[in-house]
């Protein structure tokens, strides 16, 4: 069966049992502060287990891309050397929300594994929580009564908190479950040794395929559980598993979800890779599946990250793809010998491959194929700068240990990696001290850690139950109560509040506009809230201090100065969108956005610099539609079909809902959940004041609306008052500027060309000075001419002959200077350094200075102590 039948008949088995099927949550979560990518299919229904909103469906199902590669659940490591982990992965999973329990769960795991898919019962064994008196969680009878009616009692086991207790993070929804696992050994093998004692013992071929949660509790920052308000069920099957089981294969690799893109390694390089049937492989092609593995497996990852919306960059989750990315070069670079990029032609292998079911791949090719070769073409120029560096430190290295603490410079300035540090110094005949690198690595973990330390109380909960309104569309102060709150102490912020209210004006940051500033007002005091963000389906309110009467009625006020100017900016925003689709064309594609009250910033992707005209003829779409004065129209709650049949624009990497929220200003129109003016008139006018690059074909826009503008402009008329006045008021200003420039430049000419004269004239005047002292010719004087011709006299008389010293002083524009040129014998055999005579004699001008022995010169701010250096020079011949 191939892998997209089979990810079809596990849906089409779920919606045959009620289930609403939905598409992939994106792979980068946007509102969940303590989770940077999907690392289950529960994610994205994380709220709903909490009971801070409803799903649309009780019952739902899917195929989850997910990341494990931060955090709790993180596999990054592992992957290559094994043949069944993976960065992304997809997850199938059926979820119930206080709906059905264990006993349906289970029934349909079972029919759906032996009767649908038609894996042999004696292949399964499954596995029940055997309880935890500590946890105060029992023994899990319900699951183990269930699975005796399905399976014999030989194949069911007890498993312990580690095994069979699933829980999501260090907070949130968790519970017992029960694990199915599959024994797809030879009948040989299995005769053997039992699969039994096999499972959860990382086997490669005896490993879990599917877990079904049973969600009671929610896991406290205390550490303590509290029960749920009701009882969930959450599931989760490795797809790429299911299909290494149904595709009669021992590794996840031999499946079809990978060979195609093994085949596109294999012809790039001219290397083969063997299937995991093949035994008795030679060290060198073990290490070439390793790197092989590793790369077909990470560029899904960063493939899929790129098409929603995450670009590799320094911090955050960019950092993480940056580095699973680096991981994959570093193995091609190692051991497939590329050093040319090569893992962006594999993009279009997986386009192919998974567009059908996951169109994002498709849609973003072009982009994602760029943006990859363009890291790689930048990591290997930094490979090939750390190489160079190697070199240097083995030369200055004495014995054959390179000291541990250079290693780990070369990793973390460099990115340099350890394991090719090793491998290069071995190929030297030498190593560095692992110990010592290990111990700078921890020291600036432990630095990074403390920095980045957060810790967040439980909620305390003041009203239970109500699900927060966002009015903010309609009102900017309302009367509210809080809910909620609750206390986090960070490095970064130190503490802050974060409150929930009953229903809030304040818009909370997203879809690039920044969240509310304003205040809580009670009839006794008045409370700053600094900022508004979200988390999951909470709006979070941010203080530096609670009121004393959290249980007052205040009243909630945005501050509208800000809003006001932020709203400007992001209509502004939705209009340049479209006038960058309309003049550059329609690739252009949002990347990024912020807007806030002082500006708007845009990323996109466009191949090329954006032209001069071009920028003015956006200015002027843009301008055109402002003066148009075109109401806006909102539509708030229309079926998402319904607004992209009318031409809305979407983002991907953004999820959108059944109803969605669509802002139209004339033919704008967008998909958008933020605040916008009334009417486009109030914007008052748009000026773009910056344009550039920011990754590989993605290009960056800075624009500023309303009042911003006035500023900008007042200040240009200003400046150009103050130049017309400092010209003395000509006709044409411009002209009058170009004059001057065309003078300079004919001036510089004019004084060079006798400066030049000037040093010829002063070369045979000098050389009748010269002194001969203890058989060298030495000359020690001022001269005036700027510093650069006195080198250029230096270097004339130099020609003159051989044993030459010469000191020579300027003082142009009042700065002491001394040059000193010393004759290449003089300073071979006479041990005479220019560099040091003119840091000796420079004291007396209060400078320093250096260079080479045989020139050098230092600078210095006491003219009157020339007469002094250039009488002290003669000491260095005597
Ligand atoms: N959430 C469960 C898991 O990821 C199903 O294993």
């Amino acid at each position: 069966m191939k892998s997209q039948d089979i990810r079809k008949q596990f849906l089409q088995f779920f919606e045959s049992k009620g289930h609403l099927i939905v598409p992939s949550a994106p792979i980068v979560l946007k509102d969940d502060p303590t989770l940077m990518f999907n690392n289950s299919g529960m994610a994205q229904f994380k709220e709903f287990f909490l009971g801070n909103g409803t799903p649309k469906c009780p019952r739902i199902a899917d195929t989850q891309k997910c990341l494990r590669v931060s955090g709790k659940h993180n596999d990054l490591e592992d992957v290559g050397f094994d043949t069944y982990h993976h960065t992304m992965f997809e997850m199938l999973g059926n979820w119930s929300f206080g709906d059905y329990f264990k006993k349906e769960a289970i029934n349909w795991a079972w029919e759906l594994l032996t009767e649908v898919y038609k894996i042999p019962k004696e292949n399964l064994y499954v596995s029940v929580f055997e309880g935890n008196p500590e946890e105060n969680v029992p023994f899990d009878q319900e699951a183990w009564d269930i699975w005796k009616t399905l399976i014999d009692e030989d194949r069911i086991i007890l498993g312990n908190k580690k095994d069979n207790f699933w829980e999501m993070g260090d907070q949130g929804p968790c519970g017992p479950c029960s694990e199915i696992h599959v024994d797809i050994r030879s009948a040989e093998e299995k005769a053997k040794v039992s699969g039994k004692i096999l499972v959860n013992n990382d086997h490669p071929q005896v490993v879990e395929i599917w877990n079904n949660v049973f969600m009671e509790f929610n896991r406290k920052a205390d550490g303590s559980l509290e029960k749920l308000p009701a009882q969930h069920v959450d599931t989760g099957m490795g797809f790429e598993r299911l299909c290494m089981a149904l595709q009669g294969k021992t590794s996840n690799y031999d499946t079809d979800v990978f060979t195609p893109l093994i085949e596109k390694v294999e012809q790039i390089t001219g290397l083969k890779y063997t299937s995991n049937e093949v035994k008795d492989i030679t060290e060198e092609q073990n290490k070439t599946n390793i790197a092989i593995r590793v790369i077909v497996d990470h560029v899904r990852a960063v493939a899929f990250a790129i098409a929603d919306g995450q670009l590799p960059s320094n911090t955050g989750a960019g950092y993480v793809i940056r580095r699973i990315l680096r991981r994959a070069i570093r193995y091609g670079f190692t051991f497939l010998n590329t050093k040319e990029p090569f893992i962006n032609k594999l993009v279009e292998v997986l386009a192919d491959q998974m567009g059908e079911f996951f169109p994002e791949i498709k849609s973003q090719q072009q982009l994602v194929t760029n943006v990859i070769r363009e890291e790689e073409a930048s990591f290997l120029r930094t490979l090939d700068q750390g190489l160079q560096l190697l070199d240097i430190v083995v030369a200055k290295t004495k014995g054959d240990e390179v000291s541990g603490e250079k290693a780990f410079e070369l990793y973390d300035t460099f990115g340099f990696p350890k394991d090719l540090t090793a491998l290069i110094l071995k190929e030297k005949g030498m190593s560095f001290k692992e110990s010592e690198f290990d111990a700078s690595m921890k020291a600036q973990k432990d630095r990074s850690r403390a920095a980045s330390e957060v810790s967040t109380e439980d909620w305390k909960v003041l009203i239970p139950g109500n699900v927060e309104k966002f009015v903010g569309y309609d009102q900017t102060e309302n009367e509210v109560k809080i809910t909620r709150i609750r206390k986090v102490d960070s490095k970064k912020d130190g503490i802050l509040y974060q409150i929930v209210l009953d229903n809030t004006p304040f818009y909370p940051e997203g879809g690039g506009q920044v969240g509310d500033k304003g205040t809580l007002v009670s009839a006794n005091e008045t409370i700053d809230i600094i900022d508004t963000k979200k988390e999951n389906n909470l709006i979070l309110h941010f203080a530096k201090q609670l009121p004393e009467n959290i249980e007052a009625s205040f009243i909630a006020k945005v501050n509208t100065d800000l809003l006001t100017s932020t709203s400007k900016n992001h209509s502004a925003t939705h209009l340049m969108h479209l006038a960058l689709r309309t003049i550059l064309g329609t690739h252009v594609e949002q990347k990024g956005s912020l807007v806030n009250p002082n500006h708007l910033r845009f990323d996109f992707s466009h191949f090329a610099k954006v032209t001069e005209e071009e920028i003015r003829k956006v200015e002027d779409f843009v301008n055109t539609r402002i003066e148009e004065q075109l109401p806006l129209v909102e539509h708030r709650s229309i079926p998402i079909q319904q607004a992209m049949a009318q031409g809305a624009m979407a983002l991907f990497g953004e999820k959108y809902g059944d109803t969605v929220r669509m802002i139209e200003f004339g033919d704008s129109k967008e998909l958008c959940g933020g605040i916008h003016v009334k009417n486009t008139g109030e914007i008052w006018h748009f000026k773009i004041l910056s344009e550039g690059a920011v990754a590989a074909g993605i290009r960056r826009i800075e624009a500023i609306t309303g009042d911003a503008v006035k500023h900008y402009f007042s200040q240009q008329e200003s400046d150009l008052d103050a130049i017309k006045e400092t010209l003395k008021n000509p006709q044409d200003t411009l002209k009058a500027v170009v004059s001057l420039q065309d003078d300079n430049v004919k001036l510089k000419k004019q004084i060079e060309q006798l400066l030049k004269e000037k040093a010829k004239g002063l070369k045979g005047e000098l050389a009748s000075q010269l002194q001969d002292i203890n058989g060298i010719k030495f000359l020690a004087t001022q001269v005036d001419l700027n510093p650069d011709g006195a080198k250029d006299l230096a270097y004339e008389l130099g020609t003159l002959g051989t044993n030459l010293f010469l000191v020579l002083a300027t003082a142009d524009d009042d700065k002491p200077m001394l040059s000193c040129y010393i004759s290449k014998e003089l300073v071979a055999e006479k041990n005479l350094n220019a560099g040091i005579v003119v840091r000796e004699l420079g004291k007396y001008i209060q400078g320093g200075g250096g260079g080479q022995p045989f020139f050098a010169t230092a600078g210095g701010k006491n003219v009157s102590g020339i007469k002094e250096a250039l009488e002290k020079a003669i000491d260095f011949v005597k």
